[in-house]
């Protein structure tokens, strides 16, 4: 296995984080969003949307980290306060993406572990995700300790969906399950 590391994302990473989002989406959504949505996806225009969100100061408390293997970005993962307006809980993990090929070797746990620290170091002590309920992928998060609060529908794309979220109460455990060293920036 290739040695891999969790950090902070910078500009300079948004290619690579744009080829992972559309990669990594294209293999995760089928039969969840429209075929169409999935094949229009564009490289460049997430690659534009990241190095906007990316540069400057932080904004409204995000954090985005990637996961690196062999030099390359292979995953990344974004977080911060929480969008939806669940109580009591003041920090959303807002994506996590892994390449197929780096999936299952810990690297989502890290970059969990990595949002959870990140958002404990803004004051953020509990935090809520939102994921389709089809995609298989929850049971990430109930494994990792998540707890399902709540289930809506979403439109998104065109199609009728629905989504799941799930909680921390407490980020304290998650953010020990980074195995990296407390993660800078
Ligand atoms: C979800 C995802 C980030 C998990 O990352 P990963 O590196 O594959 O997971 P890890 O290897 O860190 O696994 C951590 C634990 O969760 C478990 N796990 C991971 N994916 C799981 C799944 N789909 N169902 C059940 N358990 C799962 C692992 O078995 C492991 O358990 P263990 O403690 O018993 O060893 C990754 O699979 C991914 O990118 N999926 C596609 C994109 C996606 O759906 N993202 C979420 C959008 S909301």
């Amino acid at each position: 296995m290739t040695a891999s590391l969790i950090r902070s994302a910078s500009p300079a990473d948004a290619a690579g984080i744009a080829a992972v989002h559309v990669e990594s989406w294209r293999a995760t959504y089928p039969g969840m969003l429209p075929d169409r949505y999935l094949v229009g996806l564009s490289t460049a225009v997430h690659e534009r949307r990241w190095r906007g969100l990316l540069q400057g100061p932080p904004q409204r408390g995000r954090r985005t980290f990637v996961a690196q293997a062999g030099g390359e970005v292979v995953g990344f993962a974004s977080c911060g306060p929480q969008r939806t307006g669940l109580p009591g809980y003041g920090g959303e993990f807002y994506a996590v993406y892994l390449l197929d090929r780096v999936q299952g070797q810990g690297l989502g746990r890290r970059l969990l572990g990595a949002m959870a620290q990140g958002l404990l170091a803004d004051g953020r002590g509990a935090a809520v995700v939102w994921v389709l309920r089809d995609n298989p992928s929850r049971f990430f998060y109930e494994r990792l300790g998540g707890a399902l609060l709540a289930e809506q529908p979403l439109s998104f794309a065109g199609a009728r969906l629905t989504e799941c979220a799930y909680g921390w109460a407490d980020l304290l455990p998650l953010a020990r399950l980074a195995a990296d060293p407390p993660v800078s920036g």
